[in-house]
């Protein structure tokens, strides 16, 4: 079992694969690009694996895999098939944009991969172009169904952004009443180049469902900071993750591992653990289990509504 220094058992893993993206999210990616990562700062697959499997021996049930966009690294796949294959079995979840998902599909669900989250905040081609840079929007829409059709567990996450794609978010809603998946409405977080958007409360995205569909019924919160619930004719649920208006630290059950081998341990804060210099010093799995310990007596208590990493979310994956 990890636990934090606040008593807080540590289950879940978010390991971004890459810091590399198919999409520039305006949001995520600011105008001038980013400084990719050298290649060999990069951790290998090997090293990636050890990682994660040393997690997974002292707690960890549930790994989910990020980016940047994680598909577009190369080898991903075969990644994700041997981290399915670690003893203690983690599930194992992934959050994309889906531009390259349904090409993927049949392997990940071959790698047990039920679990996935498509980012996706309007269903307009052009202002998916204004987004994310890109014309992407029918390749999205497509995984999206394919998703459906194989019985994935398939949540959509949209961030809502005035004057963006602020009058559209009935309509991203209403793929949860046609169908039986999750909607989420994530409030902006002011990391990195997010500054160049201006989010919307998330009570603000409620009233205005409230007004299309009708009040909203309680759908039950599930294990996690999305509060849910659905609207009568609904299949699906929509959900809320308000890291801006609720904070919701207290329940915090995650590190994060970016793809340069850090180990951090809050998404708001700088607070983390290099693991790529024990990876390669010789340092034994002991040794970095107890690295892990260590530094999980760190994990902040809550980051109190500030954000005060300067990374730039496409380093760190959401
Ligand atoms: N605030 C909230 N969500 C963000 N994402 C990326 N940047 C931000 C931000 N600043 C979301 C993406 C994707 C997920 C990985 O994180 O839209 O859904
Ligand atoms: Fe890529 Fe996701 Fe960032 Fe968009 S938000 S640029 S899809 S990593």
């Amino acid at each position: 079992m990890l636990t934090d220094g606040c008593g807080r058992n540590i289950t879940y893993l978010r390991v971004s694969l890459t810091d590399k993206c198919n999409l520039r999210c305006k949001y995520c990616v600011p105008p001038e690009g980013v400084k990719m990562l050298a290649h060999e700062d990069i951790l290998t697959h090997e090293e990636l694996l050890r990682v994660i499997r040393i997690l997974v021996s002292l707690g960890v049930t549930k790994v989910r895999f990020t980016g940047g966009e994680p598909l577009v690294r190369k080898g991903a796949m075969d990644l994700i098939r041997n981290v399915s294959l670690i003893e203690g079995a983690p599930s194992l979840c992934l959050t994309t944009n889906g531009v390259m998902l349904e090409q993927f599909l049949p392997d990940l669900l071959e790698a047990r991969v039920r679990d996935i989250n498509i980012s996706l905040d309007t269903l307009s081609d052009a202002v998916y172009e204004t987004i994310t840079g890109k014309d992407e929007l029918s390749l999205v829409l497509k995984s999206v169904d394919a998703c459906y059709e194989a019985g994935v567990n398939l949540k959509i996450n949209a961030v809502p952004l005035k004057g963006i794609n602020e009058t559209e978010l009935p309509d991203l809603a209403a793929l949860a009443r046609d169908r039986r998946i999750d909607v989420r409405f994530i409030e902006l977080m002011p990391i990195g180049c997010a500054a160049c958007c201006e989010g919307i409360p998330n009570d603000e995205v409620r009233r205005s469902l409230d007004c299309a569909y009708g009040p909203s019924v309680n759908a039950g919160s599930s294990i996690g900071p999305a509060a849910y619930v659905t609207y009568e004719g609904f299949k699906g649920r929509v959900g809320f993750i308000s890291p801006m208006s609720h904070a919701f630290c207290s329940e915090c059950n995650r590190i994060r591992l970016t793809c340069d081998g850090v180990l951090k341990l809050c998404l708001a804060s700088p607070a983390c653990l290099d693991l790529k210099i024990l990876l390669r010093t010789g340092a034994s799995d002991e040794d970095i289990a107890r690295a892990v310990r260590d530094a999980l007596l760190k994990k902040p208590e809550g980051h109190g509504l500030k954000f005060t990493d300067d990374r730039n979310m496409i380093g760190i994956g959401g």
